[in-house]
């Protein structure tokens, strides 16, 4: 008798993982689901709680490191088309997006809307709901300003909102972390479209300038210490080019690690404890990582 019979969702079982990272490291999930509903997610959420199984929940894959074994819970990936659906509301000036919708999405319907407040994350890779999971962002933006409200399943799989009042963002952190986002509602204002294209042009340039966008990462691995940039420590303590089996520090941006073919789990780690060392026994920083890693 399967575990998940009660859950009106197909859950599969050992599942690669890897395909859905941006990386493209990682073993297999044991259970693995896709929920259609909201409901659906409330429902497997209680039924992994009530079993004492682990949830992990999968946005984007792309600030993500995933372990070499079998991950012994069950992965949720929020991909299905009530989780991935858009909408502008016009009169209100605001977007509505379903956690699982890419943020590249949601930035082109408000560019073609003519709708302003976003351009400052064009190219942020991942979703909607990853995104505010981990308040992204530029330097000195990010997106927590703009959510006006995020839609939640908790961890007994019942549903609530959460609205300025109980929402608060930091640098890379929200108190999201324990619940299960379904939505997240943006504040935007009216702008030109053409204005509105340019500003996320320049931004996607700089990026594709300063950036390894054309090799697999997971983007910065490390979270910037307080007034300084992990990217420069890394260089000036000279780890550009640092190499354990596939996984590379770039030689483009020095907080990025690049899959160069088959990178494993134990690689990456094995890289990013010798860049922390290196930065520590250099500047006395310890670097905290940015990205979430699942074991
Ligand atoms: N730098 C170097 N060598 C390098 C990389 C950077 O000397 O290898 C120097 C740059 O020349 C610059 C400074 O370090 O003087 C800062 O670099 P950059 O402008 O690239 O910004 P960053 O602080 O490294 C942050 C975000 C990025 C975001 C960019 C662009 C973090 C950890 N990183 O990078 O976000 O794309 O600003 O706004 O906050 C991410 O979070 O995954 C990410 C890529």
């Amino acid at each position: 008798m399967s575990l998940w019979q009660n859950c009106n969702t197909t859950v599969r079982e050992n599942i690669a993982l890897a395909p859905f990272t941006t990386w493209g490291i990682g073993g297999k999930a044991r259970w693995f689901a896709e929920p259609q509903t909201v409901s659906e997610l409330a429902a497997l959420i209680a039924e992994a709680e009530l079993n004492d199984v682990r949830l992990y929940v999968l946005g984007g894959g792309s600030n993500l490191l995933v372990s070499d074994g079998v991950l012994d819970g069950l992965v949720i990936c929020l991909s299905s088309y009530e989780f991935k659906k858009v909408e502008v509301d016009d009169y209100h000036c605001q977007i509505i997006a379903g956690s699982g919708a890419p943020f590249t999405k949601v930035i082109n319907l408000a560019k073609e809307k003519g709708f302003s407040g976003l351009e400052y994350f064009a190219g942020i890779p991942g979703t909607i709901g990853g995104a505010a999971l981990m308040n992204a962002g530029t330097k000195g933006h990010a997106i927590g300003l703009r959510i006006k409200e995020v839609g939640v399943v908790d961890m007994a799989g019942r549903f609530g909102i959460y609205n300025r009042n109980n929402l608060f963002f930091t640098y890379r952190q929200s108190n999201l972390n324990d619940l299960v986002i379904t939505s997240v509602k943006l504040d935007v204002r009216k702008d030109l479209p053409e204005l509105i294209e340019s500003r996320c042009a320049s931004l996607i340039q700089k990026k594709s300038e300063t950036q390894p966008l054309d090799q697999k990462s997971a983007g910065c691995v490390f979270k910037n210490p307080v007034k300084n940039s992990a990217g420069l420590l890394i260089d000036k303590a000279g780890c550009k080019g640092w190499r354990e089996g596939d996984a590379v520090v770039s030689e483009v941006h020095a907080n990025f690690i690049v899959n160069d073919g088959k990178a494993t789990y134990a690689d990456t780690m094995k890289l990013i404890e010798r860049v922390q060392k290196q930065v520590y026994l250099k500047f006395n920083i310890m670097l905290e990582l940015e990205i979430k890693i699942w074991i």
